[in-house]
């Protein structure tokens, strides 16, 4: 019995590769960050015209929408990754962020990306912890279950009507390639787009429970469902809300919440809706478990092939092990893009 649980929580544990919200959210003071260089479109761009300024109801796909998270925990994390998408944007005055915090600390995350990226364009979203947190069930690691985690399910919802299309992106993962690229990405008849890794065998997501409902089973079963991460999607919000896509990860998560049909947090409802209908994006665009192992906390190497984006998704994040000097080898590939201010006696002004 042992080495059969043990595999279980081994691949459990292997597939925990989404985002990581710990479990508590410090009141201490926010970090400080050294303010980001003024960034230029390249000659080839499309005049920049300010998204406020343009009619936000009409989709311009010229300019690209980026949605990420924002609190108090992976604050440097969200910063390094802003800063990582302009510096390798070929068009970066053309790129609009979408931030959504919950109403914690909510005007001093205003505050310091205002001040660490005066030419941003941005938007800072309220989103609502009460929407979910009726729905979440405890998951094998609590830092999955925080509510700001599953915000990624109700893009639709805050975003105005204007973005037909936007990228989600976590807080733990750089870019370093041209993210125009993974923007203009064709969707086809697709809702999302993500890469997808087909070598996954989708039983050990879901508990008995699931398997001995055949309701429940067949929703998988035959479809060519393959694992996703849901750290970076590029999603149509259009026919996301003609399709009610929130409601029927909702409607997961409310059976879920009775029958624990999964042990993770927010993947398991996006697989059930989504696995077998993704369009495919590169493997590059998500180099992703660079967090390492969760359960001895080993460094991780990339995964063969060209990489675009990094992601450190697992437990380790590159901020706490550089500063704890015992960084992973791979860490030295973030720290660039790191904009904390160190407090030291010598630190620039
Ligand atoms: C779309 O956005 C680009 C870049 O900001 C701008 O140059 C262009 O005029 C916009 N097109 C329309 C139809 O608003
Ligand atoms: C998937 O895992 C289950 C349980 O661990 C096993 O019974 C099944 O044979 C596996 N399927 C494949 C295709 O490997």
């Amino acid at each position: 019995m042992l080495p059969k649980l043990h595999y279980h929580l081994t691949i459990l544990v292997l597939l925990a590769v989404n985002v990581n919200f710990p479990a508590t959210v410090s009141s201490a003071e926010l970090p400080s960050f050294r303010e980001a260089p003024a960034f230029r479109n390249g000659r080839e761009c499309p005049k920049a015209v300010a998204w406020s300024t343009t009619d936000k109801r009409v989709h311009n796909h010229s300019i690209i929408h980026i949605a990420m998270t924002l609190d108090a925990t992976y604050l440097r994390g969200s910063v390094a990754g802003v800063f990582s998408v302009l510096q390798h944007a070929s068009c970066p005055e053309n790129i609009v962020f979408h931030f959504i915090a919950t109403s914690h600390r909510r005007s001093e995350l205003r505050r310091i990306i205002t001040t660490t990226f005066p030419y941003l364009e941005f938007y800072l979203y309220h989103f609502d912890a009460n929407l979910v947190r009726g729905k979440i069930s405890f998951s094998i690691r609590r830092a999955l279950d925080q509510p700001l985690n599953y915000a990624r399910i109700y893009l639709a919802d805050l975003l105005p009507a204007g973005v037909r299309r936007i990228i989600y992106f976590d807080s733990d993962l750089i870019v370093v390639d041209d993210v125009a690229k993974l923007w203009n990405i064709n969707l086809g008849a697709h809702v999302l787009g993500a890469p997808e890794y087909c070598h996954a065998n989708l039983t050990n997501y879901f508990t008995s429970r699931f398997w001995s409902n055949p309701l429940y089973a067949a929703s998988i079963r035959g479809r060519k469902a393959c694992y996703f991460n849901t750290g970076v999607m590029v999603i149509d919000l259009w026919k996301w809300r003609d399709g009610r896509y929130t409601e029927k990860l909702e409607n997961w998560m409310r059976i879920q919440k009775r029958y624990r049909i999964y042990e993770l947090g927010s993947l398991p409802p996006f697989l059930l809706v989504f696995a077998g209908d993704v369009e495919r994006v590169e493997h590059r665009w998500n180099q992703h478990g660079l967090g390492g192992d969760n359960l001895k906390g080993l460094c991780r190497n990339l995964h063969p092939g060209p990489a675009s984006l990094l992601h450190w998704s697992g437990k380790g994040k590159p901020w706490l092990r550089l500063d704890s000097k015992k960084p992973c080898p791979l860490d030295s590939l973030w720290a660039p893009y790191d904009l904390f201010r160190h407090s030291s006696l010598f630190s620039d002004s």
